[in-house]
This record gives structure tokens, C-alpha cells and sequence, in this order.
């Protein structure tokens, strides 16, 4: 049986910081509302010049780094993403091409916060057919450049950033035990970007109309996602012929800390088995995810040999989640690979803390941590 096993994992997301206090200076909201209705107090946002697929990039060679993985040595690469730098070319190639991984399939799947679960249940199958031994899977969103940023209701919500994961063939019961994907398009306009699309190209009138920007009805979306969430959640720990009490930690989609509390009650969910840390990020989309993953690792909240649970909604309207379990990997990683990569971890820790030294530290050291891994990535060819 071939199993696919996650291992390795990155996430990069940029520098800049835009707190509930600054957005204060510009809408007429608060910290106060914004935390208590989202549970968010600050977001990454993207600096001019910066691009998703630079972010994605960043991510990957994270996790390309820790997995022990050459970017020549991938079978597939896959990224989630609503906002890549072009409709076309498609940022998967862009990614492919930005990492080395000569010849390389790639593609992009385009949908909205579930792209990272359903690209992970891509993976799975890909593995299993014997198709692929090694899949690369970005999550990555720059939804700050969709976002209107004088429509309060949803220019709160969102922030920037990317996470990876490698998945490699195993023969060890592990990876992807169970997944659930859904769908109702029914709901299409509750959250929607109507410009830009062959539908309504851009012109001046839509531009005038504000068309480019993301709309959201936000009731909606709450109540769909407290519909979805626990009940997808169940079906895919039922699949792996699992029960609550066997996940050891529940990462669901970052999008509001009330709806993963609902969802959370809605299985019986002690708080501590919940990863949470939209407070620091915001909704990342298809990012948050995979950010979420890297930051539970670096936090010690999950570990290898863990059996985790994902579940995420979003645009379509879709839903996913799935059942993952950690295993050891079948071949050690290289004692080079390895220091390289603690290298790259604590770059990485740097890069996204958002403790208050960390966090100066981050501004200031962030272009040479950069300058630093585009220097080890020449090096390595
Ligand atoms: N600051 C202050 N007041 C605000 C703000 C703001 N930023 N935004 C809205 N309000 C006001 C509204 O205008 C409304 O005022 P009114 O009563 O005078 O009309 C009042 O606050 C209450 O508005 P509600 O819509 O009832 O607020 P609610 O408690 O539903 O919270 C929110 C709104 C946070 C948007 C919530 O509905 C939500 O999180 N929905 C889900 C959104 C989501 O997850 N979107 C992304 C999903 S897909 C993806 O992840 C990409």
C-alpha cells in the first residue's frame, strides 16, 4: 500500500504588520469590534513589489528544506490560490520554474480557502496510483490587493502569506487516512469577485463600480460555514473509522475564532485540542491552513506520530477536511539537509513571530534573512 506521508513543511509570510489600531486610523471600526466579532488583532500584509509567487516560493523551499527533497526529485507540484500574480500563466509554473524543479508537472487550483485540502487530497491519490513518489503543496494568498480597503465588513478579515507541505510516498500507514470534498454553487454570490473574470472583463465602468474588488456577505458565510464545518469534520473522522478522541489536534481554516468555536462545540471539542492563531494572521485563505500546520510544529502543539484533523470553507460555496496522520519518516534526513534546515526554521521563526522582539527583529533582519537563503539557494543550484 502506498501512503502519503507529510515531511516537510514551511510557511512564509511577509513582513509588514497592519493591526486593528492602524486600521482604526482609516475606517470606522475598532480594535474592540473587529477582535471580539473575529478574534483577530493584526494581519501580514504584502509591501509593494512583493508577489504571491515569491511568497509561495519562500514557503516551499521551507519545506522542500526540511523534507530533505531536491526541487528536480518532485513528481508534482500543486498551488492553492485565488490570487496568483496572472490568470495567465498559471503560478504553479511560475513556482516550478522559481524553485528549479526542471520539467516538473505543475498546476493551479483555484478554490478559494479549500484549495489546500483538496490539493492535499490530490496528493493522496496521486501517490497512491503510483503516479507520483513526491508532491509539493502550497497554500498561498495576497488577497490584500482583492480587497477594498474602505469596505470595513471585509477588509478586517483578510491577510497575506504562504505555507508548504512536501507529501512523500510511504509504506507506513500515515498521510492522508480520510478526506471529505464538497460543493454548492448555489451560494456563489455570498462571496464573489464579479471583475475581472471573462464575465466582466476590466473597463472603466467596472473599475468605476468597484467590480475588482472581493464582496462578501458575511451572515451568510457564517451561518454556511457553522452548517459545514463540524459535520464534515464528523464524516471524515468516521471514514478513517476513527472517533473524536483519537485526534490528538483539530487545525481548522482561519477565517473567524467564532465560527471555529461553534464548529468545535458542534463535535465536542475540548478548546485545547483547537489550534487557533487567526489573532496574528487574519483569514489567509487557502493559506492559513498550511501556516497554521507549520506553526503547531514550531510550537510543539503537534509532533510527528500525531493524528491531526483539517476542515475549511470558503468561496464556491465549498467545503473539506480531512484526516491526517504524521508518520516517521522511512529515510532520515541528511545531517547537512538537517542543520540547513534548523537554519531555515529559525529564519523562518523570525520571519513570522509576532512576539515584540521577534517582530522588530523581523523588519529589520528580513531582507538579509532573504538576501541570506537566495545566497544557500545559488549555492545549491
Ligand atoms: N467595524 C465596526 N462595525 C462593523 C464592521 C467593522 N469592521 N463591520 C461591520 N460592522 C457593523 C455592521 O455594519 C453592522 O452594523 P448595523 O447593525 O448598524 O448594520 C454591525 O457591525 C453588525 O454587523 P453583523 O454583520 O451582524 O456582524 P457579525 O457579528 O455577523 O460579524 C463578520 C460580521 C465578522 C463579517 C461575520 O459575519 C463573519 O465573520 N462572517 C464570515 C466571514 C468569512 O469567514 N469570510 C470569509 C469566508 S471564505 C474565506 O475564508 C476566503
Amino acid at each position: 500500500m502506498r501512503y502519503g506521508n507529510i515531511v516537510g513543511w514551511g510557511k512564509y509570510v511577509p513582513p509588514k504588520v497592519i493591526t486593528n489600531k492602524d486600521l482604526e486610523k482609516t475606517i470606522d471600526t475598532s480594535d474592540e469590534w473587529i477582535y471580539t466579532r473575529t478574534g483577530i488583532r493584526e494581519r501580514h500584509i504584502v509591501s509593494d513589489g512583493e508577489t504571491n509567487s515569491e511568497m509561495s516560493i519562500a514557503a516551499s523551499r521551507d519545506a522542500l528544506e526540511m523534507a530533505g527533497v531536491s526541487a528536480r526529485d518532485l513528481g508534482l507540484i500543486i498551488v492553492a490560490t485565488s490570487s496568483p500574480d496572472y490568470l495567465t500563466p498559471p503560478i504553479s509554473s511560475q513556482v516550478q520554474h522559481g524553485l528549479g524543479a526542471k520539467d516538473v508537472g505543475a498546476f493551479t487550483l483555484v478554490n478559494g480557502c479549500t484549495g489546500f485540502v483538496y490539493g492535499l487530497a490530490t496528493a493522496q491519490q496521486f501517490i497512491a496510483s503510483g503516479a507520483c513518489d513526491n508532491v509539493l503543496i502550497v497554500g498561498s494568498e495576497l488577497l490584500s490587493r482583492f480587497v477594498d480597503w474602505t469596505d470595513r465588513e471585509s477588509c478586517v478579515l483578510f491577510g497575506d502569506g504562504a505555507g508548504a507541505v512536501v507529501v512523500q510516498v510511504s509504506d507506513q500507514p500515515s498521510g492522508v487516512l480520510s478526506y471529505v470534498l464538497g460543493s454548492d454553487g448555489s451560494g456563489a454570490e455570498h462571496l464573489i469577485l464579479p471583475g475581472g473574470g471573462t464575465n466582466a472583463p476590466p473597463t472603466h465602468e467596472t473599475l468605476d463600480q468597484g467590480l475588482q474588488y472581493l464582496k462578501m456577505n458575511g451572515r451568510q458565510i457564517f451561518k454556511f460555514a457553522t452548517r459545514v464545518l463540524g459535520k464534515a469534520l464528523k464524516q471524515a473522522i468516521q471514514k478513517a473509522n476513527l472517533t473524536t478522541d483519537d485526534i490528538d489536534l483539530f487545525i481548522p481554516h482561519q477565517a473567524n475564532a467564532r465560527i471555529i468555536e461553534v464548529a468545535a462545540r458542534h463535535v465536542n471539542l475540548p478548546r485545547e485540542k483547537v489550534f487557533v492563531n487567526i489573532e496574528r494572521y487574519g483569514n489567509t485563505s487557502a493559506a492559513s491552513i498550511p501556516i497554521a500546520l507549520c506553526e503547531a510544529f514550531e510550537l510543539g502543539r503537534a509532533k510527528v506520530g500525531d493524528t491531526l484533523a483539517f476542515v475549511a470553507f470558503g468561496a464556491g460555496l465549498t467545503w473539506a477536511s480531512a484526516v491526517v496522520k504524521i508518520g516517521e519518516r522511512v529515510e532520515p534526513i541528511a545531517i547537512e539537509k538537517s542543520k540547513l534546515s534548523r537554519w531555515l526554521s529559525l529564519s523562518n521563526i523570525t520571519r513570522s513571530s509576532t512576539s515584540g522582539i521577534t517582530k522588530y527583529a523581523a523588519q529589520v533582519l528580513s531582507p538579509l534573512i532573504v538576501f541570506g537563503q537566495k545566497l544557500v539557494n545559488f549555492f545549491r543550484g
